[in-house]
């Protein structure tokens, strides 16, 4: 549970809201663990066909909390209620479509890889500044986003850290279609409450098939783990986070 997670259900399709706005909707411990909990629950739910995830306007994610990487850079605990997630969200058995306006980093951008349909605004830009955070690319996008685009437009995205703007990141692949704001949720339900009506275990069938084997993808998450764990207590990495923490005072 948390308040910053907001889990309702529209007849059939569970929605799963990121809800801190004043953080850009920045992603805590707890909100990990919340929302892997509503992505097992709603998959062991025979009434729910499928999951949509949004954000907040102008901000889908701002991606992991900074606070919560320096706690662990500096000794903390952490990662557990990550890793689970990113488990719940690979193996998500009924399909996933996600709502993105404005900002999308880090999580707020590798998530969608493990989506079914992502519609974004022409407002959004997907950025992943994992190496110049003293970080590593993480959720599998290692191996997912090379697939999905190529390896240069991948290298672009997740190791020199540029940013691809919604219209850019639909003709890479990432994303289905771009949509304006106003008309954001409306295409996002249109299209879970149209999978959720279809016949399930064809639709099952269909999805496992065009996802492919989850194992390989579970142990690329595992293997960037393992990275993404060491380089959080690295000297570049603790640079980074405590830049940005001391960013508006100094
Ligand atoms: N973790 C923790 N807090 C965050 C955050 C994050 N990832 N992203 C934003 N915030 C906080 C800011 O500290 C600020 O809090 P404050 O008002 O208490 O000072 C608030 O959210 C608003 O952010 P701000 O930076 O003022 O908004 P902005 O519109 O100028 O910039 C971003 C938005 C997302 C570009 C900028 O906040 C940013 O670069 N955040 C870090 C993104 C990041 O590196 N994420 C990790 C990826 S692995």
């Amino acid at each position: 549970m948390s308040e910053h997670v907001l889990i309702e259900r529209r007849g059939a399709v569970q929605v799963i809201r990121l809800n801190r706005p004043e953080k850009k909707n920045a992603i805590t411990r707890a909100m990990y663990a919340a929302m892997a909990e509503a992505l097992k629950a709603g998959d062991g739910d025979g009434g729910v066909r499928c999951h949509v995830l949004l954000g907040q306007p102008g901000a889908f994610s701002s991606g992991n909390d900074l606070a919560d990487f320096l706690a662990v850079a500096t000794g903390g605990e952490g990662g557990q209620e990550v890793y689970d997630f990113l488990l719940a969200l690979a193996g998500a058995t009924k399909p996933l479509v996600s709502g993105v306006d404005g900002i999308a980093v880090g999580i707020g951008t590798t998530i969608h890889m493990h989506c079914d349909l992502t519609f974004a605004t022409p407002a959004t830009v997907f950025s992943t500044p994992f190496v110049d955070l003293g970080l590593v690319p993480e959720a599998g996008s290692s191996l997912l986003s090379p697939a999905v685009m190529g390896h240069q437009r991948a290298f672009a995205l997740l190791a020199l850290g540029e940013g691809l703007p919604a219209h850019e990141a639909r003709m890479a692949g990432l994303i289905h279609a771009v949509v304006d704001a106003d008309a954001l949720e409306a295409s996002v339900f249109s299209s879970a409450e149209a999978l959720a009506a279809k016949p399930p275990e064809a639709l099952k069938i269909a999805r496992d098939l065009l996802r492919g084997p989850r194992d390989q993808v579970v142990a690329r998450i595992r293997e960037e783990g393992e990275h993404f764990r060491t380089r959080l207590k690295s000297d570049e990495a603790r640079a980074a986070f405590m830049a940005f923490m001391n960013r508006k005072t100094s």
